[in-house]
Formats: C-alpha cells, structure tokens, sequence
C-alpha cells in the first residue's frame, strides 16, 4: 500500500515535473523567438506594399503602358531586345545568365540583377550611376547594349510608328506630346514601382513566427550575428549602401573573376562611373531578395550556386570559415526572401499590332 502510494507520487512527480521541463522549454523557445524577432526588427522592414513617389504620378494607363513597354522588342536596334530579354519572368526578373547578352549580340561585362524591389534601392546599378529606375529606362534607349538606338527621336519614331500614340494620350493626358522618350521611362518606371515581391520573411518580420523554419531562424540569427546584415539590411536586405567587394583579400582570387575587355581589365566597380580612388573596387551592395531565385552570383556571375556564394562573402567581407552547418542554415534564411512574383509580370501583355520591319 505505502509502496503503492510512493510509487503513485513519484509517478505524478515525474509527470509533473516533465510537463514542468516542457513548458519550460517552451517557453524558453518562445523567449528566444521574441528575443530574435526584436532583433531582426532592428535591422530589416518588410516590404512595403508600393514603391510608388510622388515625383512620379501614376495611374492604371500609365503603369499598363509601362507594362506593354517592358515587354515590347521592336523598339531596341535589332528588333529583339526587350527589358524582358535580360529581367524575365521564367527567371525571376533575371536572366540566369553569367553575363547578359546585349542586342546584336554584344556580351556585356556584368549580370543582370532582378527587375524587382529596385525602385527601393538606393540607386540602379553595381556602379551607382542610375538614381531611379526611371533614369535607368531612359538610358538603356539610347545604351549601346540595350536597346542601342542612335537618339531619342528615333525610339520616339518607332513608338508611333509602332501605333502606341494612343496609349501614350491615355497614360498622359493634357500633354502637348505625349510620345516621348521620358513619358516611356516614366511609365516603364511606373511598372517596375508596381513590381514588389513579399515571401515569408515579410510575415515573420510582422509578428508571424512560424512563418520561417528553424533552419531559417538559425540562419537569421547567424546572419545578423556574423556580421551580414552590417551591410545587408534595410526592407530589400541590401542595396542601400556602397561597399568594397574583397575586404580580406582581392574578390577574383575568391571567386575566379576574370577580367572584361569591356572594362579594360577587372571591373573595379564605381570607380568606373566616378573615376574617383575612394570608389575603386566599391559596388553597390545588392539587394538579397529573391536570391535563391536568380543564379548565378556576384557582379559577373563568377560563382554558380548560392552556397558558394555565401561561403564566398564570409571569406571575404567578414575573415570568417564557414562550415556546412553556418552555409545551410545562412541558405536556409535567405530562401525565405523568395516572393511571389507579381501577376503583372507574368501575364505578359498582348503589343500593339503594327506593320514592323527589323533593321
Ligand atoms: C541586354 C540585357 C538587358 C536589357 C535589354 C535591359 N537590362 Fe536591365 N540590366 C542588365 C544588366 C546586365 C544589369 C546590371 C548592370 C550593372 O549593374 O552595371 C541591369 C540592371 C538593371 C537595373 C538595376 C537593378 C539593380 O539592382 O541595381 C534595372 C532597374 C534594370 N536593369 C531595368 C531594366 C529595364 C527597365 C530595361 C528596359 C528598359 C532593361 N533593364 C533592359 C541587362 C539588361
Ligand atoms: C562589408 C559588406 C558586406 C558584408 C559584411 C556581406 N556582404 Fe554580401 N555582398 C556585398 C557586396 C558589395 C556584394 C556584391 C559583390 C559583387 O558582386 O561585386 C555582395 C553580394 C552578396 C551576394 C550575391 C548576391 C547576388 O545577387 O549576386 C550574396 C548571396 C551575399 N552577398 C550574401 C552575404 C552573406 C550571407 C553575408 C554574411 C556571411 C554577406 N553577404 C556579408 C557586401 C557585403
């Protein structure tokens, strides 16, 4: 009998005390969650729901032009080249190549970034030398690599040749001429500001904890802890700020970058732009959205996968030896950067029927 009832409370001890031992560690579990939501608070924003400013008004017209306009060839020198040639929907606003082919044919010296959250970022460009999207689309008319034609009048020309004159009145009404080289990289401009991709981290990051894996919340704290996040944070984790490539050592020895007849040698980054000492070997830090998407990596897409990558930048911008454990759970986090990408882009649009001849 006496037995029995010791054995009963050591039983209920038992009991008591695992379930006492569970609720302890979830709540510690709960603690460590909320401590590392505070701190991916501090350094990253969700998206926001538009990047629309009000130096550039926009309706509907307006952004469906942009959108026709992304998509359209025949007004590039050689009739094939689009902005959805090098930024297209199959690979997430990329191009899944090293270094993008240009028209005619020309190989250019960098890869094509993703098309989406960039009106965010603090200029276009590894080099900086956009500071809009909307500058951005308005030179790649006349670029000798994009759409390479000889002046603004003669894009002009093809646009109405091409019968956009009515949808250019309808995005811009009460112009004296609507069909200008600067209302088509407004309105260009205007669809990409439409072009925001939120994935899991953004409901994480607003108070939805199982938005992410463990995996993932390892790597978050991983990133932030290591150092990532010194130079990739903000709502587009990255892109807000110019920084060396190669602090440790030179970046090519790391990645095996080549050098580009186009640049005369290294692309040594900004300094191609500025001409300026100080901006030798500085690139525009990119944005980590939809990373795991848009392979492969780095300015020339030197390295092919994404655990390279990462490897890569622990080795050269913070001295530090990944292990596979470190590479996965990193990887594990930047997925959840992965977006839906936006219907508008991928329903591409029916073009204005026109008599068309290429070059
Ligand atoms: C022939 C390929 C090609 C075409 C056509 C092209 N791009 Fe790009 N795009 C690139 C490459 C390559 C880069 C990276 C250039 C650099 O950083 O120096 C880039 C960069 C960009 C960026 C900057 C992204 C960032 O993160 O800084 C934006 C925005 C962009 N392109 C939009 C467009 C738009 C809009 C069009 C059409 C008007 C267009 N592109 C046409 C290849 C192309
Ligand atoms: C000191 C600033 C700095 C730090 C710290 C840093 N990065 Fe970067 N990161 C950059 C710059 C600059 C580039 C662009 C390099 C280039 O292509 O020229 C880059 C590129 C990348 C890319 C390739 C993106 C693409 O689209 O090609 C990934 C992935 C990346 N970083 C992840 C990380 C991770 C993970 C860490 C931490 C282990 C990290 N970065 C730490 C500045 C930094």
């Amino acid at each position: 009998m006496s037995f029995s009832i010791t054995a009963r409370r050591s039983l209920a001890a038992l009991f008591f005390g695992a379930a006492g031992l569970l609720a302890y560690g979830l709540v510690t579990a709960e603690g460590t969650d909320a401590a590392l939501l505070e701190r991916a608070r501090g350094v990253f924003r969700p998206l926001p729901s538009t990047a629309h400013v009000d130096d550039y008004p926009h309706s509907p017209d307006r952004v469906e032009l942009g959108r026709k306009l992304f998509f359209e060839t025949r007004v590039s020198s050689d009739g094939r080249t689009s902005c959805a040639s090098c930024h297209n929907p199959s690979y997430y606003g990329a191009d899944s190549l090293p270094r993008s082919v240009g028209v005619h044919g020309q190989p250019m010296p960098r890869n094509a970034q993703t098309v989406f959250n960039t009106p965010l970022l603090i200029s276009q460009h590894y080099g900086g030398n956009r500071v809009s999207v909307e500058e951005q689309a308005l030179k790649a008319l006349t670029s000798t690599f994009a759409y390479g034609n000889k002046s603004y009048e003669e894009a002009e020309e093809k646009l109405r040749a091409l019968n956009y004159g009515p949808l250019f009145d309808k995005a811009f009404p009460n112009e004296k001429e609507p069909v200008t080289a600067e209302h088509w990289a407004v309105a260009i401009g205007a669809f990409e500001r439409t072009l925001l991709t939120p994935g899991p981290f953004d409901r994480y990051l607003k108070g939805d904890t199982r938005a992410i894996s463990d995996d993932a919340k390892r790597g978050l704290d991983k990133f932030i802890g290591y150092g990532c996040a010194s130079c990739h944070n903000g709502s587009t984790v990255g892109g807000q700020s110019f920084q060396k490539f190669g602090i440790t050592e030179d970046y090519w020895k790391a990645t095996g970058s080549v050098e580009m007849p186009q640049l005369k040698g290294r692309d040594k980054g900004r300094f191609h732009d500025t001409g300026k000492p100080e901006d030798m070997w500085m690139f525009k830090v990119p944005q980590l959205r939809n990373v795991a998407m848009t392979p492969p990596y780095f300015h020339d897409g030197s390295v092919a996968t994404l655990d390279d990558a990462v490897r890569v930048m622990a080795r050269l911008q913070l001295g530090r030896q990944l292990d596979d454990r470190d590479v996965k759970d990193l990887v594990a986090f930047l997925q959840t950067l992965t977006g839906d990408i936006p219907p508008q882009f991928a329903n591409v649009p029916v073009l204005p029927v026109a008599p068309f001849r290429a070059n």
